[in-house]
């Protein structure tokens, strides 16, 4: 039986930028790259990952009235994913996401929330009535519907994953039941803690730091090229990477907390989940955009196979 992830969060339409370099301030620079719209939001890119990666996604999340909703709602319906708990609002326009992606593969992203500032409680608790095998959940979206949909899952023995992104060192974790697992990437984890985690000894100094800020049984530190830091309040382990070239970085995370979570479902073992996400990570990071980068099983299992990767 398939697991079901119901995700409450965020769904964007990404405005995606090849750029060669930002402009100084007051400066007009012509691209030679193409430009293109691409769905995205956090959110949406963690359904489509449970979905094509074999898993059963339920997607609360809120759309404008317009053509990107309807863009994004046809996508996710093509794709597999339960609309049941999929909103819209006639008060504001589906959120946009402003992304210039460097030669790198570096990104830049500047959101411009839209509808996803009307998720709100009674969407979250109805969402749960899907019971669902996990909660999983980004920053993206008011904090009400993050707590309401967080002490819903609670109270049914639920376990909720929340991917920390984007940085909210203003969110009341003090409201938030204890979590299964808790994934920041690295600079979500320096904003939260102060501890840059560019080595393992401060990636795990960093994680016990966020002992201190939210309760969960993991805490699993996302550190990009370096892999992952998995950390279960006593003993810690890293999750090694798997090299690829990095073409554009944008949806490397939410795929990663979303194969994560399935993967953890499946096996109940952390530190193959991890691996198994780093995977699809890698995978991510090699293509361009948000949904268009992530892998279904096949493709997955086939990079798996080549590499020779042992879950
Ligand atoms: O994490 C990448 C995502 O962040 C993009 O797809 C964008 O929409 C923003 O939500």
């Amino acid at each position: 039986m398939k697991k079901r992830i119901l995700v409450v969060s965020s769904a964007n339409m990404d405005f995606v930028m090849n750029v060669s370099r930002l402009p100084f301030p007051g400066e007009t620079v012509i691209e030679k790259g193409e430009y293109e719209l691409i769905p995205g939001g956090k959110g949406g890119n963690s359904a489509l990952a449970v979905e094509r990666l074999g898993g059963d996604c339920v997607f609360c999340a809120k759309l404008g009235r317009d053509a990107n909703g309807e863009a994004l709602r046809a996508l996710y319906a093509s794709e597999g994913i339960n609309l049941s708990a999929l909103r819209s609002t006639p008060d504001a326009p589906t959120g946009l996401a402003a992304i210039t992606v460097e030669n790198d593969g570096t990104n830049r992203i500047s959101i411009f929330p839209g509808a996803n500032a009307y998720l709100n409680s009674d969407d979250a608790e109805e969402a749960l009535l899907c019971y669902p095998d996990a909660l999983l959940m980004q920053f993206e979206i008011p904090d009400e519907a993050i707590l309401t949909a967080a002490h819903f899952a609670a109270k049914k023995n639920i376990p909720i994953v929340i991917d920390a992104g984007p940085a909210r060192p203003d969110f009341p974790f003090d409201r938030l039941p204890p979590l299964e697992i808790f994934s920041p990437n690295e600079v979500e984890t320096e904003i939260y803690t102060g501890i840059n985690p560019n080595s393992a000894d401060n990636a795990l100094r960093a994680a016990v730091a966020l002992q201190k800020i939210v309760k969960s049984h993991y805490y699993v530190i996302k550190l990009g090229n370096r892999g992952a830091l998995v950390y279960d309040g006593k003993y810690y382990n890293i999750a090694s990477p798997y090299e690829v070239k990095a073409v554009d970085t944008t949806a490397a995370g939410d795929s990663f907390t979303a194969a994560l979570t399935l993967e953890y479902l499946r096996s109940g073992n952390i530190m193959r989940a991890a691996r198994y996400a780093n995977a699809v990570g890698a995978m991510v990071v090699s293509r361009l955009g948000a949904s268009s980068s992530i892998p279904n099983e096949k493709q997955l299992s086939e990079f798996i196979a080549a590499r020779g990767i042992e879950l």
